[in-house]
């Protein structure tokens, strides 16, 4: 299939081409400076104490859980309305997910009241995922924490750059996503706001948190091969069981040259869904999520809800027909096959609600104004479409 409009495109260059091919030639492609430059840069940027560069996001949430004390016979709660990796990071630890419902179609992020009775003696962690970039009500989620002495991490992957209520009179008001709980993560995956391919970034404002992950992805060795290599160390001990869950010097490269566009990518992003919510917001029966609010979301994706007598795969099929290329975000969790298999009773109404009536239209920085109408227009034909209707109809 060859698309007319990509769900997801990289803003990626010469810039990009001659920092990897710099890396190259110096001949050092493991953890070394660029990693310690790019680290630094995340952490201004992000407005936080520690950065620290993993080889993704995955791993990143596992040594956020394993520092925040996570393990076997612990629970933590997590929304199953995210990607899967979300729940495996809980799961690699010995504890269990439990999993929490959404607000609703037009609130994707977890339900605070749903959150709050799932909690037992047990539940030791939770994981906010700021869905789309819309950050998840801290305000609420801290409170909770802090009184049942929780653990917050934060899956900041669709967030690089997300300011959390920046208006409001929140004491957490512009504080950038993933900066609020007691860790948050990034993804740096090939189609995210800042990509890098694969690659990830854990920030805290903990010290003990910062240096246990350090620790943590390099094997619980003391000195890396790079402190070797500049002769800084000769010898190391290894003090725990760690990981190797290193970043990349080409990784690092990248990424600085990507966190320096960032803002801009952005910005543009929040123009864009402007445009898709000037042309969409007045369809009867289509729900936009988070419609209320614009400015504080990095914008990853721009989900629609579809109308309940609305199929949608076959609406689905009509825009791939016309070129547009699609996608669910998501599936949920508790319902693929792994999951259904160890917790066969879980059911979140409003999750599974939405999932079913959820799709994805192309968002990313190399779209146009008039591709935007394009495909706006392509979707008010297609779902208002009586024919389209589910075929049980
Ligand atoms: C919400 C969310 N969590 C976790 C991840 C995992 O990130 P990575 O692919 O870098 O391991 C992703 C990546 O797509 C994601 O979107």
């Amino acid at each position: 299939m060859s698309w007319k409009y990509l769900l997801s495109d990289v803003d990626l260059g010469d810039e990009e081409a001659n920092a990897v091919a710099d890396v190259v030639r110096g001949k050092w492609l493991s953890m070394g400076p660029r990693t310690s430059k790019f680290e630094l840069e995340f952490a201004e940027a992000m407005q936080v104490k520690h950065a620290v560069a993993l080889s993704n996001c995955t791993t990143a949430l596992h040594l956020a859980l394993i520092a925040s004390g996570v393990g076997v016979g612990d629970e933590v709660l997590v929304p199953s309305y995210t990607f899967v990796a979300s729940a495996n990071a809980i799961l690699y630890t010995g504890a269990t997910p439990v999993f929490v419902d959404i607000v609703g179609p037009r609130d994707l992020n977890l339900c605070c009241d749903d959150l709050e009775s799932k909690i037992t003696s047990r539940t030791k962690a939770i994981i906010a995922v700021h869905l789309a970039g819309f950050p998840a009500d801290m305000d609420r989620l801290m409170k909770i924490a802090s009184k049942h002495g929780l653990k917050v991490v934060e899956d900041a992957c669709h967030a690089i750059g997300s300011s959390y209520s920046p208006y409001s009179s929140s004491e957490h008001a512009g504080k950038k996503a993933g900066t609020i709980g007691d860790v948050g993560c990034f993804s740096f995956f090939a189609n995210k706001n800042l990509a890098t391919g694969e690659g990830g970034m854990l920030v805290t404002n903990s010290d003990s948190i910062a240096s246990q992950a350090r620790l943590l992805r390099s094997h619980g060795m003391t000195k890396s091969s790079w402190d070797k290599a500049s002769g800084r160390a000769t010898d190391y001990d290894v003090t725990c069981l760690g990981y190797n869950y290193r970043c990349t010097e080409i990784t690092a490269a990248i990424g600085s040259i990507q966190l320096q566009k960032l803002s801009n990518n952005n910005a543009r992003r929040l123009e864009l869904v402007e445009a898709y919510r000037r042309k969409l917001g007045s369809v009867e029966g289509l729900i936009l999520p988070f419609a209320t609010r614009l400015e504080d979301s990095a914008h990853h994706i721009f989900p629609i809800i579809l109308d309940q007598s609305a199929d949608q795969s076959v609406v689905r099929k009509n825009l791939a027909e016309k070129g547009i290329q699609t996608s669910v975000h998501y599936p949920p969790v508790h319902l693929f096959s792994h999951y259904r298999k160890l917790y066969p009773s879980v059911h979140l109404a409003q999750t599974e609600s939405a999932a079913q009536k959820e799709i994805t239209l192309p968002l990313h920085p190399l779209l146009k104004i008039e591709d935007v109408e394009n495909i706006t227009d392509a979707v008010i034909e297609i779902v208002s479409n009586a024919n389209l209707r589910s075929e049980k109809n």
